[in-house]
């Protein structure tokens, strides 16, 4: 058994931002900091374009940022949110320069290079060349190692949190009060070693669910683990219906995944969208062409993919400026060059893939859930500020923003709170056969393949109602399997990515009409009122 003052399970942006915010806030507090694989496995680590934030208040201000989310977001967005974020936003990309993030500068050397991406009205995006993630995420592990409270573990798996239900209680969605403990935590150079980790408070900060189709750009640790525990543990979970198809993957016939990106920074550099015979389309979609928001861009692909019969579309870069395309995309330049395109030259090959959760773990303002003692924080929650649709480079802003909300948060109740003294042991069962490992391979396929085919892009109540019941048959199974076997991490991403596809198709089935991400041929319309879908 471990005990530490917080227990915060993921090191991404969310994650590490709250952590140092509050080990800044709290050096007497022991904070403890997981991660399912090693540092810096994460979608925060592949983020390409950027972090969006009014910058140039010359042409740009708060009112257009606020307006473009709210415009993505199709009315579903909560507007004091979205106010939060865009306003509190400049401050939170301060600090994470300050602690040592670099974003690229234009060419006079004393300015932030603003890229564009769909959705925006102006030029907003702070990017490191077209790897910021993976500059955020370096800055952030190596600002947190300097804080002697903060403890970071690798190949620590949160398999379940604990709450009154661990306690002998039986827990219900009805039950009053559910509170969160701490979380039992499967060591994974040991795999038998199941650990209950007590805290007085436990941040979700798990990231995204990208894992559950076939083609995502997503790492493998996207399985959605933090969505499936909070909806095990009897919290809510939100409008998860609404999954975001990024619409410009590269199509790569080798099949390696996860898909690489081409990022939308491209198409705000000038890159345009065009059929196999070379003709620019998007304009037939909307007026906004090629940049506009992801979910008309990536239905147009799908249409056109569809009408057609063709896996991909063309990105066309040729007519942009060489050296400059270089220096903004090198890692895109050097991906495409690997598979023998020279973007310069080459039309890019481009397909839509999963790329983000917009839905997840209801919380307020300060990050707070529905269960006491557990906050969530990133992409694994649904904090109100991405409705229906996400506007591009608005998540690495969303977890800076509420990392630094909710560490000032717990740091106003901390000390109200206790780690429990003991908590039952894990209750392992069964034994692991080497043949099974057949059976999680295969399910998860047949998993992916459901989800891609019945409840990508474009929906219809047949194919919902199809994917329901199939994975409904694959729930029983992996629950059997799950009974019997002795969890390991394939068996216990596997069990959460059923939840994830679960969830995402209930509410799918829920929502009967058409909004944002969520396109149902039944029901191409928006209804005239606005609804959220709670599970
Ligand atoms: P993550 O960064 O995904 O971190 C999750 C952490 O949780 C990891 O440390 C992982 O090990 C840990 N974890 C997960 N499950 C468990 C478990 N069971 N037990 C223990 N630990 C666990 N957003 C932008 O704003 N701008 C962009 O330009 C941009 N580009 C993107 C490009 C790509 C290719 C992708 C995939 C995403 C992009 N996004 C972008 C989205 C953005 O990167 C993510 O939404 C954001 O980084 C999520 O951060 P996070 O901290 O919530 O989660
Ligand atoms: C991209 O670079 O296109 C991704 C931006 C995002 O997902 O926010």
């Amino acid at each position: 058994m471990k005990k530490q003052d917080i227990l915060i399970i993921g090191s991404g942006v969310a994650g590490m931002t709250l952590a140092i915010n509050l080990a800044e806030l709290r050096p007497d507090l022991s904070i403890t900091v997981l991660n399912k694989t090693k540092k810096g496995e994460s979608n925060t680590s592949w983020a390409q374009g950027g972090v969006a934030s009014v910058w140039n208040h010359e042409v740009d201000d708060f009112e257009k940022h606020i307006a473009d989310t709210l415009d993505a977001g199709d009315g579903l967005c909560d507007p004091k949110i979205v106010d939060i974020v865009v306003t509190e936003g400049p401050t939170r990309v301060r600090e994470m320069i300050e602690w040592g993030a670099r974003f690229d500068k234009d060419l006079s050397g004393s300015a932030y290079d603003l890229g564009r991406e769909g959705g925006h009205s102006e030029n907003r995006i702070l990017h490191f060349k077209d790897k910021t993630g993976w500059e955020i995420q370096r800055a952030i592990l190596e600002k947190g190692s300097d804080y002697p409270n903060i403890t970071v573990y690798e190949n620590a798996f949160a398999l379940d949190l604990i709450t009154q239900h661990h306690l002998g209680m039986v827990v219900t969605k009805a039950t009053p009060d559910i509170t969160c403990y701490g979380a039992y935590v499967m060591e994974k150079e040991n795999h038998a070693d199941i650990e209950p980790y007590l805290a007085k408070v436990t941040i979700l900060a798990t990231g995204g669910a990208g894992q559950v189709y076939r083609n995502t750009t997503n790492p493998v640790v996207a399985s959605g683990d933090g969505i499936s525990m909070m909806y095990r543990a009897k919290g809510t979970v939100k409008d998860m219906e609404f999954v975001q198809f990024h619409p410009t993957s590269l199509f790569n016939p080798t099949g390696e995944k996860p898909d690489f990106l081409i990022s939308e920074a491209v198409r705000g550099y000038g890159a345009i969208l065009k059929t196999l015979d070379g003709k620019s389309f998007m304009e037939k979609y909307d007026e906004r062409g090629s940049l506009a928001p992801r979910d008309i861009v990536a239905r147009a692909i799908d249409r056109e993919m569809k009408i057609h019969g063709w896996d991909y579309v063309y990105l066309d870069c040729r007519h942009l400026d060489a050296d400059g395309f270089m220096r903004h995309f090198p890692t895109i330049y050097a991906k495409c060059k690997s598979l023998g395109i020279d973007p310069l030259t080459d039309y890019i090959p481009v397909t839509p893939a999963c790329h983000y959760i917009c839905g997840g773990i209801l919380v307020d303002e300060y990050g707070q859930s529905s269960i006491q003692q557990l906050y969530a924080c990133g992409e694994v929650t649904c904090t109100g500020l991405h409705g229906a649709n996400r506007l591009a480079s608005n998540s690495l802003l969303e977890g800076m923003v509420f990392g630094q909300r909710i560490a000032h948060h717990i740091n106003g109740r901390i000390d109200d709170y206790k780690i429990l003294d003991s908590i039952r042991e894990w209750d392992a069962h069964g034994t692991t056969e080497p043949e099974e490992m057949v059976l999680i391979t295969q399910s998860i396929k047949e998993l992916k393949e459901i989800m891609s085919s019945y409840v990508g892009i474009v929906r219809t109540d047949v194919r919902l109602e199809r994917a329901l019941h199939r994975l409904t048959t694959l729930h029983e199974e992996v629950e059997q399997l799950y009974k019997t076997t002795t969890p390991s991490p394939q068996l216990g991403e596997l069990r959460n990515l059923i939840t994830i596809g679960y969830l995402i198709t209930k509410s799918a089935a829920y929502r009967k009409e058409s909004r944002g991400l969520h396109y149902n041929t039944d029901y191409p319309n928006k209804l005239p009122y606005l609804d959220h879908v709670f599970l």
